[in-house]
């Protein structure tokens, strides 16, 4: 997350060239898929009206997945469509992948199956105009922004895109009944909690302004929930890595966002040498090896958390549950475990503490694991070895296989 400097030494000019690449990808395909069925790709024309979108159909959920064709919602959406659930996306590309989305319309291309909606979830009017369009049964609510330094540094854009938007979302399941809602929250929600590990119960007093945005959802959520007989489920993800173990999607944030370094990105980065090496700020922490220790949670088992959340999901109910592995591991430990998935010797700097970092933050995931009969299955050098795998074969992201 935040303990390692990813500034890269690749030129200003070479990130302009892959952003351009990128969107002359995007704008092609746009044109292809919108000639071809897609009947909502740009706009919802009348002959949608008529499809398999637009009924509801016994034995048959329809999930609408926003921010789809972003990391997490890509991979949520492949594990829904193998699952037989039907899927909308609505995306506005803003930071996802159009890859992503073709790669998954080419896995299943029946109609029916998956439909791509491309649009702003602040826009209101056109949310409102894909709920009157479109029979969903349940929302996975994944579209957001999502770096924490970012959003110190943008805090309205945090707000906005987060908080006010899940508010236009919920106004659309009101409005068109929509009664199941899956949330995307975090553990930053917590912020630096006295006690170690983090429980459901653990008081929420986020510090920065993406944990207070992701708070703020909550709580509207929440309350809107009481009057309202929804079936919730709020699930507060810890660290994400890893991906889609037959190696058909994977991590690919816009060049211009890898600066904002998780820390696996960068991990990778540093094993293809697109950064020097891995700087790791702060040895001294109270902890077993001296550096801060995270939870990292693998996606197709956060993936697996959402599905049995769905399937558990009960109107008048909420349910809010930590998604982790429970075993918190350094940086060092993580660095050990990038080297061996790689088989890179990467470079690795010391450096003194950043502020604003804190030692220790791992959950305690037996909540979810008595209720919803889920806990993680990788280990770290599992999910770093899969993740590697693609991003080797992806040098460019989705922009160039
Ligand atoms: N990655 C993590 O480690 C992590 C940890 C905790 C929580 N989360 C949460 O998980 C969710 C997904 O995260 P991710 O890592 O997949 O991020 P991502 O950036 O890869 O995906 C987010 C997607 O939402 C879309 N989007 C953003 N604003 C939109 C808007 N206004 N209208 C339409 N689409 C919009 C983006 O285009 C992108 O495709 C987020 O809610 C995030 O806060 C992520
Ligand atoms: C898809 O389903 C098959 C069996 O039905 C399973 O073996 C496979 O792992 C699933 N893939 C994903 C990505 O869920
Ligand atoms: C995505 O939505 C935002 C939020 O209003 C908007 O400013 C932006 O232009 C949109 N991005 C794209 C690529 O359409
Ligand atoms: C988020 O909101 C801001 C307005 O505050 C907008 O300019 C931006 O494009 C939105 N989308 C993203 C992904 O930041
Ligand atoms: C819990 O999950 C395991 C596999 O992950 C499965 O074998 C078991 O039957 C499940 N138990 C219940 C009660 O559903």
């Amino acid at each position: 997350m935040d303990y390692l400097d990813t500034r890269r030494s690749s030129s200003h000019s070479g990130r302009i060239l892959a952003a351009a690449i990128l969107i002359t990808v995007c704008v092609i395909f746009l044109r292809q898929s919108n000639d071809r069925s897609s009947p909502s790709l740009l706009s919802t024309t009348s002959s949608a009206k008529y499809d398999q979108f637009s009924r509801h159909e016994p034995g048959v959920t329809h999930v609408l997945v926003t921010g789809g064709a972003g990391y997490i919602g890509s991979h949520a959406t492949l594990r829904l469509l193998n699952d037989s659930y039907r899927v909308t996306i609505v995306d506005n590309l803003s930071r996802g992948n159009l890859g992503a989305v073709k790669v998954l319309q080419e896995l299943f291309p029946e109609p029916g199956r998956l439909q791509f909606i491309y649009a702003d979830l602040g826009d209101a009017k056109a949310v409102n105009k894909i709920f009157a369009e479109n029979a969903f049964d349940a929302v996975m609510h994944f579209a957001a922004v999502a770096y924490v330094g970012e959003s110190t540094q943008e805090p309205l854009r945090y707000y906005h895109n987060i908080t006010s938007n899940t508010l236009v979302v919920l106004e659309a399941m009101a409005t068109h009944n929509v009664k199941t809602l899956i949330y995307s929250s975090t553990c930053a929600t917590y912020g630096e909690p006295e006690k170690m590990p983090i429980t459901e119960e653990t008081p929420q007093f986020p510090i920065n302004p993406y944990g207070k945005a992701k708070k703020m959802a909550e709580d509207i959520i929440l309350d809107f929930s009481k009057t309202n007989n929804m079936a919730v489920m709020i699930l507060r993800y810890f660290n994400v890595i890893g991906s889609d173990p037959e190696g058909r999607l994977g991590e690919a944030p816009r060049p211009e966002l890898r600066e904002q370094g998780r820390i696996s990105g960068a991990c990778f980065d540093a094993a293809r040498g697109i950064i020097p090496g891995l700087k790791v700020r702060g040895t001294d922490y109270n902890t077993a090896d001296g550096t801060c220790i995270r939870d990292y949670i693998d996606v197709t088992d956060l993936v697996d958390a959402h599905v049995k959340a769905l399937a558990h999901a009960k109107p008048g109910k909420v349910g809010i549950y930590n998604v982790g592995t429970g075993k918190g591991r350094s940086v060092k430990e993580f660095v050990e475990a990038c080297k061996k998935a790689t088989g890179v010797e990467i470079k690795v700097q010391f450096l003194s503490r950043r502020p604003g970092d804190y030692a220790e933050v791992f959950s305690y995931p037996s909540k979810i694991n008595r209720e919803l009969n889920w806990s993680a299955q990788h280990t770290l050098e599992e999910s770093l070895q899969i993740a590697w795998r693609w991003q080797k074969s992806h040098r460019n992201g989705y922009g160039e296989q």
